[in-house]
C-alpha cells in the first residue's frame, strides 16, 4: 500500500506541477479542491434558492414549470438551472478528487482522522441532496431513480407500506410524498452546509474561499458550458409507462445501473463494506506518529504565537496557573496535534543561542526537542566538507525527504526556528543554509510553507533577523517527484557560496555550545 501510496503521490505532484505551470502555484486547482467544493456549494444553493421563485411543487406542475422556464426563460431561469446541475456535478467530482488526493498526500491518519471521518458523512449529504434534486423535476429520469430508490429501500423492511406502491399508477402518486421530497431537498443540503462546516472544524484558517482569479474563471467555464449545451430534460413522467431510455448524470447516478441490475442485498452489504473501511480507514496501521507538544511553562509567557501557528488548533489560552507574572499560559489537546513541530519554530524561547542551562522552549516535541535539533545541526555542519558546504533543513515530505550528510530532516520546515539559520551562518557551522520545504501549492502540514516564507520575509513572529545576510540562505519548494531539480538548485547554491568571500561577522562555536553536542544518526522527521 506504501509503493502504491508513493507512485500515486508522484503521479499527482508531476500533474500538478504541470498545472502550476498554466495557473501557478496559488490558483493551481488540485491544489484548491476543498475550496472549491464550498465554491461549488454556494454556486448550487444560490442558483437553488433562484429557481425555486419559478418552480411549482405539485406533482403535475412541478415538470411544467421546469419546461416553461428551461425553454422561455433560457436565459436566466433555464441557466440557473444549467449552474444548478453542473455545479453538483462538479461538486461530486471535487470531492472524489479531494479524497484520493488527501489519501494519497496520507493527511487522514491518526490524530488527523477528524477531516477524514466527518468528510465520509459528507459524501453522503451530496449524494442524498443531488438524489432528491432530480426527483423533483418529474421528468422519466426523476420516475426512473424514485422507482429504482423505493424498491431499493423497500428491501430493507422498515416502511410499514412498500413506499414503491406510491409509483405504480398515476393516482397513487400523492402530492404530500412529493411535497416530503421538496423539503427533504431543502433540509438535506442544510445539513450538508452543516457537515462542511464541521469537516475543517479541526484545522485553523481553512480555506473555504478559492482565489479569486480561479473562482471567476470557473464560474466563466460553467456559464459557458451552460449555454452552450443547456441541462437536458427528458419526457414528462408517466407512471403507466416504464422509461426506457433515460438522460443519464454520470457523476450524481452513476451507482443506479448497478442498483437495477445487482441483488439489493449486495448493494447494502457494499454500501457497509465501504463505510466501515472509509471511517476505518485513518486507524489502520502503519501508524507512525509522534508524541504531542509539551509546554514548559517556566520558558512560556503566554504570548500566542504557538496558537496563531498551529495549523490543528490543537493549542488554547488558559489562565495561568503558576503564579508567574502573565495572565495566560498555553495547553495542547494532545489527541489533535500531529507533531508537526511548528508550535516550536514558532515560540520566542526558541533559540539555538542560549546557553545558560540547559536548552529548553515553551513548547516542544518530546521526540525531537529543541536541543537535540540544535546538536543534529553541530553534528552535520561536521559532515560537511569544502568551500561551499551547505546545511539543508529539509521538510519530510517534499523531494529532499532522504537524510543525507548535512541535511536535517524534520515533520515540517517550519519547525526550525528562523534563530536556527542565523545560528548557522553566524557560527560558521556553513556557509550556507537551505531550507528545502514541500510543494508550495499545498504545504503537507497546510501551514508550514505558508508561516516560514512569511518568517523569512519579516512578516511574521518570529522573523529572520535583518542581519543574517540573504544571499547565504535559499528557500526552495520541491514536491516529492522534484528531485533532480532540487538536487541542481543544490548544487548551484554550494558554488555560489564558494566564490563569495567569507562571511565577515562570524562568531565562532563557544566551547560550551559544541560541548552540547551528542552523537545522533542522520534522524529522518517523520510524521
Ligand atoms: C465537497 C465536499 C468537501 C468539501 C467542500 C471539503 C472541503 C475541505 C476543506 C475546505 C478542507 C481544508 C483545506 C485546507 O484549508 O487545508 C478540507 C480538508 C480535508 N478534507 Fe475535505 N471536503 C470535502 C469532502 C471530503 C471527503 C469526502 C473527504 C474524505 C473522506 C475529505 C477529507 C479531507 C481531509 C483528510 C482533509 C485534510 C485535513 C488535514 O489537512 O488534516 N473531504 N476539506
Ligand atoms: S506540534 Fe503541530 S499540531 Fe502539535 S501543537 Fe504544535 S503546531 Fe500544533
Ligand atoms: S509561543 Fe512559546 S511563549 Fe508563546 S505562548 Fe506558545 S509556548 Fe508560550
Amino acid at each position: 500500500m506504501t509503493g502504491l501510496r508513493g507512485a500515486l503521490r508522484r503521479g499527482f505532484d508531476r500533474i500538478e506541477r504541470m498545472l502550476d505551470h498554466v495557473f501557478g502555484s496559488d490558483w493551481n486547482p488540485l491544489a484548491q479542491l476543498g475550496p472549491l467544493g464550498w465554491f461549488f456549494f454556494w454556486i448550487v444553493a444560490v442558483t437553488g434558492i433562484y429557481l425555486f421563485i419559478f418552480f411549482d411543487t405539485g406533482v403535475t406542475d412541478a415538470y411544467a414549470s421546469v419546461a416553461w422556464y428551461s425553454k422561455d426563460h433560457w436565459w436566466h431561469a433555464g441557466l440557473a438551472r444549467s449552474l444548478h446541475r453542473y455545479a453538483s456535478d462538479l461538486m461530486v467530482l471535487v470531492m472524489f478528487t479531494h479524497l484520493i488526493r488527501e489519501w494519497v498526500m496520507d493527511r487522514y491518519r491518526g490524530r488527523r482522522w477528524f477531516s477524514w471521518v466527518t468528510g465520509v458523512l459528507v459524501i453522503w449529504f451530496v449524494y442524498l441532496s443531488g438524489i432528491t434534486g432530480y426527483w423533483l423535476v418529474w421528468d422519466d429520469l426523476a420516475q426512473y431513480i424514485a422507482v429504482t430508490t423505493t424498491e431499493l429501500l423497500d428491501t430493507l423492511g422498515i416502511f410499514a407500506e412498500p413506499i414503491a406502491r406510491n409509483f405504480l399508477s398515476p393516482l397513487k402518486l400523492s402530492s404530500r410524498f412529493f411535497t416530503l421530497m421538496v423539503f427533504l431537498h431543502i433540509a438535506i443540503p442544510l445539513l450538508l452546509l452543516l457537515m462542511m462546516w464541521i469537516h475543517i472544524q479541526r484545522i485553523t484558517e481553512a480555506r473555504t474561499h478559492p482565489p479569486r482569479g480561479l473562482a471567476a474563471i470557473t464560474l466563466g467555464a460553467l456559464v459557458v458550458a451552460s449555454l452552450i449545451m443547456p441541462a437536458p430534460l427528458g419526457e414528462a413522467a408517466d407512471l403507466s409507462k416504464v422509461p426506457v431510455r433515460v438522460d443519464m448524470d454520470w457523476f450524481l447516478l452513476s451507482l443506479y445501473p448497478v442498483i437495477e441490475s445487482v441483488p439489493a442485498g449486495v448493494i447494502w452489504a457494499g454500501v457497509l463494506c465501504f463505510n466501515v473501511l472509509m471511517v476505518g480507514l485513518p486507524w489502520l496501521p502503519p501508524r507512525r506518529e509522534g508524541s504531542a507538544a509539551t509546554v514548559f511553562l517556566d520558558h512560556c509567557n503566554g504570548c500566542a504565537r504557538c496558537v496563531e501557528d498551529c495549523p490543528y488548533a490543537a493549542i488554547k489560552l488558559v489562565p495561568r496557573t503558576d503564579g508567574l507574572p502573565f495572565a495566560l499560559q498555553v495547553e495542547v489537546n494532545p489527541d489533535r496535534c500531529v507533531a508537526c513541530g511548528i508550535c516550536m519554530g514558532a515560540c520566542p524561547s526558541s533559540t539555538p543561542f542560549r546557553r545558560s542551562g540547559e536548552l529548553i522552549t515553551g513548547i516542544d516535541l518530546p521526540d525531537r526537542p529543541l536541543a537535540a535539533l540544535r546538536s543534529e545541526v553541530i553534528a552535520a555542519a561536521g559532515s560537511l566538507q569544502g568551500s561551499g558546504r551547505v546545511l539543508t533543513i529539509a521538510c519530510a515530505h517534499g523531494a529532499a525527504a532522504n537524510a543525507q550528510p548535512g541535511r536535517i530532516v524534520l515533520p515540517c520546515v517550519a519547525m526550525a526556528p528562523p534563530s536556527l539559520v542565523d545560528f548557522i551562518i553566524s557560527r560558521g557551522l556553513a556557509e550556507g543554509v537551505a531550507v528545502a520545504g514541500c510543494a508550495e501549492r499545498d504545504c503537507f502540514n497546510r501551514l508550514g510553507g505558508t508561516w516560514t516564507r512569511a518568517r523569512f520575509a519579516g512578516e511574521r513572529d518570529p522573523y529572520l533577523r535583518a542581519r543574517v545576510p540573504r544571499e547565504r540562505v535559499l528557500t526552495l519548494w520541491p514536491g516529492p517527484s522534484e528531485t533532480i531539480s532540487l538536487d541542481d538548485a543544490l548544487a548551484e547554491f554550494a558554488s555560489k557560496l564558494a566564490a563569495m568571500p567569507p562571511y565577515e561577522k562570524l562568531r565562532p562555536l563557544e566551547d560550551d555550545e559544541a560541548a552540547d553536542v551528542k552523537p545522533t544518526a542522520l534522524q529522518g522527521g517523520a510524521q
